[in-house]
């Protein structure tokens, strides 16, 4: 078993990662040391909808990025990647945008306006690349520590606002604001229902007999960055047709059916499958909200199964990877809802299984996935964590 599962109970190597990370940042520095942690996400339902101004689902998972950081005397820079087991230095008078691993961590000094040298050592559980928020934990993270070591005690918010303007101006990645809002924010035992144009967040129990499974397919394609700008240039130019229509109408989420249907004829087809896509979408999330909180099975499998569709068919944002785990998921007798996760082209799936028939999932997921693909899908048993958060020594 242990080859083919990772279980992520609990960070019970909690006090190890920090002491790593505080023996990497003695070096040449100074003073108390600031230690934080943000989570990874998975997102339940609202795809693509962030950049729409639309609805999201998300939750706060426990695979976490640990960050330690501590003054230094000079103008440097010191970045320690446990994972990579590599090292940056830079001058902050040197700092420019750019996109390369280190990056996250210099874009939190440079948003900040930081002008003293630090040393900062990360490490992280969330698998990178696997549409979990491994990048925005990471800035989250970043961003609470050296905002707390440098005395700036921003609120969440204002953390989460930072960190995506991190991402978007400094690494160059266009992405909405659902990743950096929950790993923010995030509550344990509990889904985040975000409101992506008001920014107003409410907490939505997940039921403690139902538990979360995300499925890893092993693959991630390489068109997944320039597809994600397409698909929110096509949902800017649904708009502007739109607004020939109803001045009123500022992004997809002012749009309803209705209207789609309307405009059609003015839209390309695949136009029109786009927008048709984010304007169900968002109707599914605000209807999860309700089937969560009912524990209505039918449903949550119900709009689980058209959002995957939908990004696979319409959005064409999935890959034969996750339509495979998907078709192989909705098969199991235990399965609550099931769908790809995150911003697609590989990555992972988000399952929810009935408590106490986890671990016959995992297994049946693996035979069947390993059999179709020749691959082994690294499935992990998640549990719904709180947002970032300081950790004292
Ligand atoms: C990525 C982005 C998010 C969101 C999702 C798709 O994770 O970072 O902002 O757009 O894709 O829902």
């Amino acid at each position: 078993m242990e080859d083919r599962i990772e279980i992520y109970q609990k960070l019970n190597s909690e006090s190890d990662i920090i002491k790593s990370l505080i023996s990497a940042v003695d070096q040449d520095s100074y003073g108390d040391f600031s230690i934080s942690s943000a989570p990874g996400r998975v997102n339940l339902i609202g795809e693509h909808t962030d950049y729409n101004e639309g609805f999201v689902l998300p939750c706060a998972i426990n695979l976490r990025t640990f960050c330690v950081a501590r003054k230094r005397k000079d103008k440097n820079i010191r970045i320690v990647s446990l994972n990579l087991n590599k090292v940056h230095i830079q001058d902050i008078d040197d700092i420019k945008p750019s996109y390369n691993w280190w990056s996250y961590v210099l874009g939190c000094a440079y948003v900040l306006g930081i002008r003293q040298g630090f040393n900062i050592a990360i490490y992280g559980t969330v698998p990178l690349g696997g549409g979990l928020s491994s990048s925005a934990s990471l800035e989250v993270s970043a961003m609470y520590a050296i905002s707390n070591l440098f005395g700036l005690r921003l609120d969440r918010r204002e953390i989460a606002f930072l960190s995506r303007r991190v991402e978007n101006e400094f690494v160059g990645v266009p992405c909405g604001i659902m990743d950096q809002l929950c790993s923010s924010l995030g509550v344990k035992q509990n889904a985040l229902f975000i409101d992506c144009r008001t920014y107003e967040v409410q907490n939505v129990k997940f039921p403690e007999d139902w538990k979360i499974v995300v499925c890893d397919s092993g693959v991630k394609h390489e068109l997944g960055s320039s597809e994600y700008a397409k698909r929110q240039d096509d949902c800017k130019k649904v708009v502007e047709i739109a607004k020939r229509f109803d001045q009123r109408i500022k992004s997809l989420r002012d749009i309803s059916t209705q209207t789609i249907e309307k405009i059609k004829y003015n839209l390309d087809p695949v136009l029109y499958r786009r927008a048709k896509f984010i304007v169900e979408e968002n109707q599914r999330v605000i209807e999860a909200v309700e089937a969560i909180s009912k524990k209505d099975k039918g449903k949550v499998f119900e709009l689980f199964s058209k959002s995957h569709i939908g990004l696979s068919k319409e959005y064409e944002v999935s890959c034969e990877e996750l339509d495979i785990l998907f078709d192989i998921a909705k098969s199991f007798e235990g399965i609550v809802g099931t769908r790809m996760t995150g911003g697609g082209f590989g990555g992972n799936t988000v399952n929810i299984v009935e408590s106490g028939r986890e671990m016959e999932f995992i297994d049946f997921i693996s035979n069947r996935y390993m059999s179709v693909t020749g691959r082994k899908p690294i499935s992990r048993l998640v549990q719904i964590d709180s947002g970032v958060q300081e950790h004292k020594i």
